[in-house]
């Protein structure tokens, strides 16, 4: 199926209230793990990538095969760039035909942040990409990007403002969830994504989602919070594909054996979340 627009997803899965995984892939592997487990359940998708992974491998090269694979199916996908603070990456995915991208400016003051995303809202929406608005920093390092302490939350109204005069499309609150492994539990705002929501009726984003549990994702979703990321259970799953096949297969040197019994576990693992956020046989 040719490649859908971020909104036109979102906006389904916000009117229909279920959550659609964005998937950080770091590989043709991964990417394609992805898009088979989409296949597979019937699903919406995101398929998700870090600045540092654009720089690994070019915004090129990953636009075009995702293009490619995601012909192959016949759900809905699309292309984002997630946390990047970075505006020459952002003009570059913009440029080779990204779909969507967070312009991830929680570092910088309130009025540099609203004043630049606006910016990268008109660059993008003048080429029909999405972006996702950030004003906190979500606590925790994803590929070097991030805070590990998390920072301050902003006042709702403030907040709101952000949404409304930047134009974005959809908005990544801090609500108490963290990139990476979780210590203990988390202590999760509900409240303020439904505050958010029903003053501004966009979809919001939950990041760090790896770790959660399925009552909170249900409940987070249903508040709204409908894009879902997962990273970190993807790399571990990734990680520990290669050491049980080899471990399990000590003289084995079929190199697609290897790739094709890792591909099936980061399948698996992706179906399953996709399960859970209830988006298994939404696409149409
Ligand atoms: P996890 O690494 O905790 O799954 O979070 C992913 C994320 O939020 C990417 O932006």
């Amino acid at each position: 199926m040719p490649v859908v627009s971020m909104q036109d997803i979102l906006a389904d899965a916000f009117g229909r209230r279920y959550g659609v995984g964005a998937f950080n892939i770091v590989n043709d592997l991964t990417m394609e793990a992805v898009l088979a487990a989409a296949q597979e359940t019937r699903s919406p998708v995101i398929v998700q990538v870090s600045v540092k992974t654009v720089r690994q491998m070019g915004a090129r090269l990953i636009r075009l095969m995702f293009a490619e694979m995601a012909g192959r199916v016949s759900v809905p996908a699309t292309l984002h760039l997630d946390h990047c603070p970075d505006r020459k990456v952002i003009e570059e995915c913009v440029a080779e035909g990204w779909n969507s991208v967070l312009f991830d400016a929680s570092k910088l003051t309130y009025a540099d942040n609203l004043a630049q995303t606006r910016e990268v809202v008109a660059l993008a929406h003048a080429h029909g990409i999405a972006v996702e608005g950030e004003l906190e920093a979500i606590t925790g390092v994803e590929d070097g990007i991030g805070d590990r302490y998390g920072g301050p939350v902003v006042a709702l109204d403030l907040a709101l403002r952000f949404m409304r005069e930047t134009g974005i499309d959809s908005f990544a609150p801090a609500i108490g969830t963290a990139h990476g492994l979780y210590k203990g539990t988390p202590k999760i705002d509900f409240e303020r994504v439904s505050e958010i929501v029903a003053a501004e009726p966009r979809p919001l984003v939950l990041h760090g989602g790896t770790g959660l549990s399925d009552a909170v994702f249900h409940e987070l979703i249903a508040r709204g919070a409908v894009k879902v990321n997962i990273s970190t259970q993807l790399k571990i799953t990734l990680a520990d594909g290669f050491r049980s096949y080899l471990a399990a297969h000590p003289t084995e040197y079929d190199p697609l054996k290897l790739l094709g019994a890792v591909r099936k576990d980061v399948q698996a693992v992706a179906a399953n979340f996709m399960r859970t956020f209830g988006s298994a046989g939404k696409a149409a």
